[in-house]
């Protein structure tokens, strides 16, 4: 794995190096579905549905992160359902997290399953013992939404290798800024990009990395034929969300450390998960495959009551589904379904000052 730095300099950089004197550096939003077209067409740029400068730009910021060729998509849920269609076929096996984001779940139960997969699910703290063979994809999502277990990547996309399996990594709660599936040996990696990687909640986006120029072919394909095209609008603003997503994780994760052990030392609270405290199930793996353990916190209260008591009195805290934005934002997950207790709140820790952050849930878990 490169240094971070390396491959954040050069997604910094990568538009302002080619730049001629008097173009802009922030990308043109370009919003066409037309381009001139010669007879015999020999450009990318022939239907807005083929390609789009903007959102060529973005695709080259990220692929700078990832040190490896991107597709966009509309939102993390395109670029999932693209990665599926690519690695899998009729009456194909699928591993897939218990534990993880409910909604691919979701779309395999209720509608590849009518196409004929076998869908075999499994949490994630189980991968390491779990047989992958006459599997076609194993998917992984690590840290898993929202419990926060990690599984070892590397190991998993060897034995997968072994087996025949494609490997497919959701990064979204990382980015890759904090861990590089690629590096580990995943074939693909799939995004939320509405999360941290744009991180102002201000825009749906998704991606799919690989280096495997085969996946990556039938990706591209995946989104002309299916039309699950991303917008130039929103590829702007991801691009502008990029620029700023180290500073923004910097503070996250510096903050989200210094609350998780605020919340272990409460008696208000049954357990405290998140990757970079030591006593965490998950610290020894994070340490060694993560570049920071994250800004996402997974809180235990005692039930219902006391977590929306706790979400009510903290006045840093925006009640809201999604994570990754500036703004400090909780939830309670069981009331999607997810499979934890009533009392869980995942909280998605911001950028707001550190201490003022601080004293604000302090404040709250004393009221409680
Ligand atoms: C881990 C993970 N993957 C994928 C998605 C789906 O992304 P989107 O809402 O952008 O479609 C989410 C959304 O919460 C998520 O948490």
């Amino acid at each position: 794995m490169k240094p971070v730095s390396e491959r954040l300099l050069k997604m910094l950089h990568q538009r302002s190096s080619r730049l001629q004197d008097g173009e802009p550096l922030s990308p043109p939003v370009v919003t066409t579905a037309k381009y001139r077209l010669d007879p015999q067409p020999g450009t990318e740029f022939s239907y807005g549905r083929d390609a789009n400068p903007t959102v060529m730009e973005v695709e080259a910021a990220i692929g700078a992160l990832e040190e490896a060729e991107c597709v966009a998509f509309p939102s993390g849920m395109a670029s999932i359902t693209a990665a599926l269609m690519v690695c899998l076929r009729q009456g194909g096996r699928i591993l897939v997290p218990s534990d993880g984001y409910y909604t691919i779940r979701l779309l395999l139960e209720d509608f590849l399953v009518e196409m004929g997969l076998d869908i075999v699910t499994c949490p994630t703290r189980d991968y390491a013992t779990q047989d992958l063979a006459g599997f076609d994809l194993v998917w992984i999502e690590t840290p898993s939404n929202p419990g926060l277990d990690v599984c070892d990547i590397a190991e998993i996309c060897t034995r997968a290798k072994v087996a025949g399996a494609k490997t497919v990594v959701d990064n979204t709660s990382a980015t890759p800024l904090l861990q590089q599936p690629l590096d580990l040996g995943a074939d693909m990696v799939v995004s939320s990009d509405t999360k941290a990687m744009s991180g102002h909640s201000d825009v749906l986006f998704g991606h799919v990395a690989s280096r495997d120029a085969d996946l990556l072919a039938k990706a591209r394909s995946w989104r002309k034929l299916s039309g699950a095209v991303a917008g130039p609008f929103e590829a702007f603003l991801v691009h502008r969300g990029l620029m700023t997503l180290d500073v923004r994780l910097e503070r996250m994760c510096t903050s989200a450390q210094r609350l998780a052990e605020l919340f272990v030392q409460s008696n208000k609270l049954e357990t405290v998960r998140y990757p970079g405290l030591p006593a965490d199930p998950s610290f020894a793996l994070a340490q060694e495959q993560m570049v920071k353990p994250g800004f996402v916190i997974g809180l235990y209260f005692a039930n219902e009551a006391m977590a929306e008591a706790f979400i009510a009195n903290c006045t840093m805290v925006f009640p809201a589904t999604s994570f990754g934005g500036v703004h400090t934002s909780a939830e309670r997950r069981a009331r999607w379904g997810d499979d934890v207790p009533a009392g869980f709140v995942r909280l998605s820790v911001g950028c707001e000052p550190e201490a003022a952050l601080v004293a604000a849930v302090r404040e709250a878990l004393d009221g409680l």
